[in-house]
């Protein structure tokens, strides 16, 4: 996003026209940010073979999904809707990865019955797929490393005391159920979390996939999760995923000779590819000065953007409308009936009611984690590519609302 002559502007086209042409709130995306991010990341791992499998939990648009399978991309989807999302988008199935947690038995069937890949997680889940399937498909594992790594406790997987993947201290009993049936596992799989500002929780989470892998013998992958930390505030830390890149690509290497075969390293990015790509347009309603504080008050609240108020996540405000005037600090609100607060004491341009503010970070987890809380509705979802914008969701519609309601006139 650039600024130019008074307006903000993506990929060549002003955010006030876009605001004008689909109403707000409205998300806005910007492909080519995704394209770069891309690029980016599958180059950090000089001499190895990565895939990266794009984590559509973290924004589930066709449109979005389609440009990663586009850019050479796989799927990380974990329940058979995106699985089916995948396949609608374009995927082929050998490019998605079914990666759920705690799901019941049927979800597996019907991703194997899909043709998709699959990652499994728990002991008796790995003991009722031998039952069921024996030696038929190959299977990738979860393991649980144990090491804590993300930037919020909610969004830390890795550690011992999360539910995800099977204890790497449990290693016999998958092996002992993985040789009774024979069962292939053609990869092992780990995510430590999301968010991850210490860089040494990769390095620590891949040397113990590492020798968790001498296990198996008929490894074609392993599966590094994500958690890389983009930047939400100005001057904030990120991953340098080049230097990062060099050094696990280095170990994995290494890990490979010993091992005896090239492997292929997957990552599972959802943040890294997608987060800074998205903006949330909102219309400043009220302008509030209260005793305590000078409220700003948007179109917008936790049913559209709840990372503030779920995982106390910053995201950068800009007043588009004045981008000149001088700076003021805010509390940024929501106008849903809870606290939904946005930011606290925040300096930013004078806001004006009627002005726009542009939420940055707005791609990865904001729309995809969005609900219909207070009656609400959502908003529409554009995308700018190549200097042009598209529609790619219509804005939610009262009809949408009550489509599925039944009133049922009880006796
Ligand atoms: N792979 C697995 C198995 C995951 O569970 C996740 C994220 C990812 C990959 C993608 O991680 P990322 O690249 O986005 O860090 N809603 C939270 C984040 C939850 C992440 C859940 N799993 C947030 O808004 O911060």
């Amino acid at each position: 996003m650039e600024l130019k002559d008074g307006q903000y502007l993506i990929d060549g086209i002003s955010v006030n026209d876009l605001i004008e042409k689909y109403g707000s709130p409205l998300f806005i995306y910007d492909s080519s940010r995704m394209k770069l991010q891309y690029q980016r990341l599958f180059n950090a791992f000089p001499g190895i073979h990565v895939q990266l499998n794009f984590a559509c939990k973290s924004m589930g648009n066709r449109t979005v999904m389609n440009l990663f399978n586009r850019l050479g991309s796989g799927l990380d989807a974990v329940s058979p809707q995106e699985v089916r999302l995948g396949l609608l988008s374009g995927f082929s199935p050998d490019k998605i990865m079914f990666t759920p947690s705690g799901v019941e038995f049927e979800e597996f069937e019907e991703a194997i019955n899909l043709g998709v890949r699959i990652t499994l997680d728990n002991l008796s889940v790995l003991e009722q797929f031998g039952q069921t399937y024996g030696s038929s498909f190959p299977v990738c594992i979860r393991i649980n490393p144990h090491v804590m790594g993300g930037g919020h406790i909610k969004i830390s997987t890795g550690h011992k005391g999360s539910k995800f993947g099977i204890s790497l201290e449990q290693i016999d009993q998958i092996v002992s159920i993985v040789e009774k049936y024979g069962i292939i596992v053609e990869g092992l799989h780990m995510h430590t979390g999301s968010d991850i500002l210490d860089p040494e929780a990769f390095v620590l989470s891949a040397n113990a996939l590492y020798s968790t892998a001498f296990h198996f013998k008929n490894l074609k992958f392993l599966d590094f999760g994500s958690g890389f930390k983009v930047p939400y505030k100005p001057g904030d830390y990120a991953t340098d995923v080049e230097l990062l890149g060099s050094v696990i690509a280095e170990s994995f290497q290494t890990f490979c000779n010993e091992y005896g075969r090239e492997l292929m390293l997957i990552f599972e990015p959802g943040k890294f590819l997608v987060s800074q790509a998205g903006y949330l347009a909102a219309r400043v309603n009220v302008v509030k000065k209260t005793p305590a504080a000078v409220f700003a008050g948007v179109n917008t609240g936790l049913n559209h953007l709840i990372r503030p108020m779920f995982y106390d996540a910053y995201h950068h405000i800009v007043n588009i409308s004045n981008p000149e005037g001088e700076k003021h600090k805010y509390n940024v609100v929501g106008y849903i009936c809870e606290t939904d607060t946005f930011a606290t004491d925040r300096e930013i341009n004078d806001i004006r009611e009627g002005d726009y503010l542009l939420f940055l970070n707005a791609g990865a987890y904001c729309f995809s984690m969005s609900s219909n809380y207070n009656g609400r509705l959502r908003p529409a979802e554009v995308m700018v590519h190549q200097g042009i914008d598209y529609l790619i969701r219509e804005r939610e519609t009262f009809e949408d609302l009550i489509k599925k309601q039944l009133q049922v006139d009880l006796p």
